[in-house]
């Protein structure tokens, strides 16, 4: 074994060409499992895209830091499995350009966090935390409430993640501005465009508790009561019946 290794050293090409053929094991090992890809993700025929005023309260969550402090993946162990529910499956996080599965979990994951809240608990617990868990180590946002949300870019973040493969159509695109106004407005007349253009299931409520004009909050709290419900795929698969 040494006397092998101290005659590859005195040949250039000899070692050169081993270092090749090792180095691309360990490549190969890396990249095999990708041409798998196909079965890995599972299908999802109910999966829905995320709303444009979801994709700005995603935008918020990102802006804000939260991924530093909370996950959106539930692994496949047993006690996750008991606090959360079923584990995240990769079709969920299909959609997400990028995906927040974080690395870090300082507060709960919130994977399945969509209606485990009302929308005034979110409002209130984003506010000031400790108003409502008193010894909360998370940071107060109150600016939230105060912020107006921009709404005229949003058709060109939906045209952005249709580049990287969302399915979003012309028609949603280019209503964009109208649908976020409408999902936060339930009484206006741009709300019924909204579930027309997402489905019946889309959370269509004044997520800060007043109608009007959208606010950061709004936003934020749209997408917080969206975590989890876009697919039931995680509940009715094989693997989710076995546990
Ligand atoms: C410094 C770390 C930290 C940051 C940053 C942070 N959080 Fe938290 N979060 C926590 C902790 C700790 C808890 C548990 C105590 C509590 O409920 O307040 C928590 C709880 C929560 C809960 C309740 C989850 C549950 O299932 O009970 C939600 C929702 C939440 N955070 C959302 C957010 C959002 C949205 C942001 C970004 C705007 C954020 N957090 C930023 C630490 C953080």
């Amino acid at each position: 074994m040494f006397k092998f290794h101290y005659r590859l050293e005195r040949s250039a090409i000899g070692l050169v060409a081993f270092i090749i053929l090792v180095a691309s094991i360990g490549g190969f090992i890396e990249i095999a499992p990708l041409f798998t890809i196909d079965e890995t993700v599972e299908k999802a025929e109910d999966m829905r895209v995320f709303t444009p005023l979801e994709v700005a309260g995603r935008n918020i969550y990102i802006r804000e830091g939260c991924y530093a402090c909370h996950s959106q993946m539930i692994r496949t162990l047993r006690d996750e499995v008991d606090r959360y529910g079923p584990y995240s499956l990769a079709v969920e996080s299909q959609y997400d350009h990028p995906q927040l599965w974080g690395s870090k979990r300082t507060g709960p994951d919130l994977a399945r966090l969509g209606n485990k809240y009302s929308d005034s608990w979110h409002t209130a617990h984003l506010y000031n935390p400790r108003d409502l868990v008193p010894q909360s180590k998370m940071p107060a946002y109150r600016w939230l409430l105060r912020d107006q949300l921009r709404t005229d870019d949003l058709g060109n973040q939906l045209a952005a993640l249709r580049a990287v493969g969302v399915p979003y159509t012309d028609e949603q695109i280019a209503n964009a501005a109208r649908d976020a106004y409408g999902q936060a407005n339930p009484d206006s007349a741009e709300a019924p465009g909204v579930a027309e253009r997402y489905g019946e299931a889309t959370n269509i409520r004044a997520f800060d508790g007043n109608q009007g004009p959208l606010t950061d909050m709004d936003a934020l709290v749209a997408y917080l009561q969206m975590l989890g419900t876009l697919t039931d795929a995680a509940f009715t698969t094989e693997t989710a019946e076995a546990e």
